[in-house]
């Protein structure tokens, strides 16, 4: 028999980096094995299970056979109740044929950036920011250009910014709000300024606002309806706590339901049908009163957690005001959170996550710790903590 030999990988994976937090969680799973404990202080997901009338609507999508494909869009259903969602949250009209249901607020990601990046084209992002970002641009083979952020902007790329980097070749500028890793929010009057900024260089502006709900002493606005070059992404994963089911969307502006649907068939053929079914409840007064009081649990974890990492030397200078992150600036302990993240789980049994994930800028410097573990436990992480950082 002939053999065969490996083929060539496709040269855009050269541009493709792993999570570097997974070895930290492998690590840490090992420690666990051996009987050590470990505080998670490195996961992007609510520690709290899908809400009871969600599961109950998921269980009951089973047993009465919704076991077939929808529509590539999504259950009209929900559409109607997403768009029913925008009325009543932001008294904004968005009709249901502009939502395009999603697997997760990736898939959004991925059909948003297919939509309005061709190969050479350039997307500008945030450093730090949310590390799939750039992989998107980078699988469609754009070029992601990051662009360094900090507190002063409250890590946002500001209307300025944007009317200096933009370039020829550049299509779509991305906004995250509330921002993953640094749980701030964009002001509605730059997220219309850089909307009107891209629109009047002929791009496009995608806000992602997968963290909405989360929001702590504040109220964020969305971004749809905002322009009719504006694209916005969100997720039944983390306010609604279906991180699992693999269910978001995608708004589109007018006249590009079409291609977004095209493309969706093709990419997805649909979300999942059962999540679908299931997410209905999520907009039922039962489910609501669950989400508002883990929002509460996870605003007392903020104000504990944010106030304990001052006090152990971390910096948090962009006070985040919404997701469940701290990106803390650990320059006063550390030149290299990488290694001091290994340490940290290693000698006092920590995970956190360092700021190489989120991008190149001052990376070396923060690490993020979420809150996404209870008051209890993270009270004995900052215990840990404090006792590694006295014995170094
Ligand atoms: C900013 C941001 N966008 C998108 C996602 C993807 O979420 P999902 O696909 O679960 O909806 C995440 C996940 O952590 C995120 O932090």
């Amino acid at each position: 028999m002939q053999q065969t030999q490996s083929a060539p990988l496709a040269t855009r994976l050269a541009h493709i980096e792993p999570f570097h937090v997974m070895a930290l969680l492998t690590r840490a799973r090992a420690l666990e094995a051996a009987g050590r404990s470990v505080v998670h202080m490195e996961i992007g997901e609510p520690d709290f299970p899908t809400a009871e009338p969600v599961v109950a609507a998921g269980i009951e999508a089973l047993r009465s056979g919704h076991t077939q494909y929808t529509p590539a869009a999504g259950l009209p259903e929900l559409r109607e109740a997403i768009a029913g969602h925008y009325r009543t949250r932001y008294g904004v009209a968005v009709p249901a044929d502009r939502i395009i249901v999603t697997p997760g607020a990736s898939g959004a990601l991925l059909l948003g950036i297919a939509l309005l990046v061709d190969p050479g084209a350039e997307a500008l992002l945030p450093d730090p920011g949310y590390p799939c970002n750039r992989h998107f641009v980078a699988a469609l083979n754009g070029v992601p250009r990051l662009l360094p952020v900090g507190p002063d902007s409250g890590y946002q790329i500001t209307p300025q910014r944007l009317a200096a980097e933009w370039t020829p070749e550049t299509a779509l500028a991305m906004v995250g709000s509330p921002s993953n890793p640094t749980g701030t929010l964009a002001r509605e009057g730059d997220v219309r300024a850089l909307a009107a900024g891209a629109g009047a260089r002929g791009g496009a502006l995608l806000v992602d606002e997968i963290y909405h709900g989360l929001e702590y002493g504040t109220r964020a606005m969305t971004a749809a309806g905002m322009g009719d070059n504006v694209f916005v992404v969100n997720s039944f994963s983390k306010y609604f706590g279906m991180t699992g089911w693999r269910l978001g969307w995608l708004v589109v502006p007018p006249g590009y339901e079409s291609d977004a649907e095209k493309l969706a068939q093709n990419l997805f053929i649909a979300a999942a049908t059962i999540s679908q079914h299931a997410a209905l409840a999520c907009f039922t007064d039962a489910a609501e009163a669950i989400f508002e009081e883990r929002r509460r649990a996870f605003e007392a974890r903020l104000e504990f957690l944010a106030n304990a990492l001052v006090e152990l030397g971390f910096e948090i200078p962009g006070r985040p005001q919404g997701a469940f992150y701290l990106y803390s600036d650990c320059s006063r302990l550390t030149g290299d959170s990488f290694a001091f993240a290994e340490r940290l789980l290693e000698e006092a049994g920590v995970a956190a996550t360092p700021g190489l994930d989120f991008g190149d800028h001052r990376a070396a410097e923060h690490i993020r710790f979420a809150y996404t573990n209870s008051l209890e436990n993270l009270r004995e992480g900052v215990e840990r903590m404090r006792s590694f950082l006295a014995s170094r």
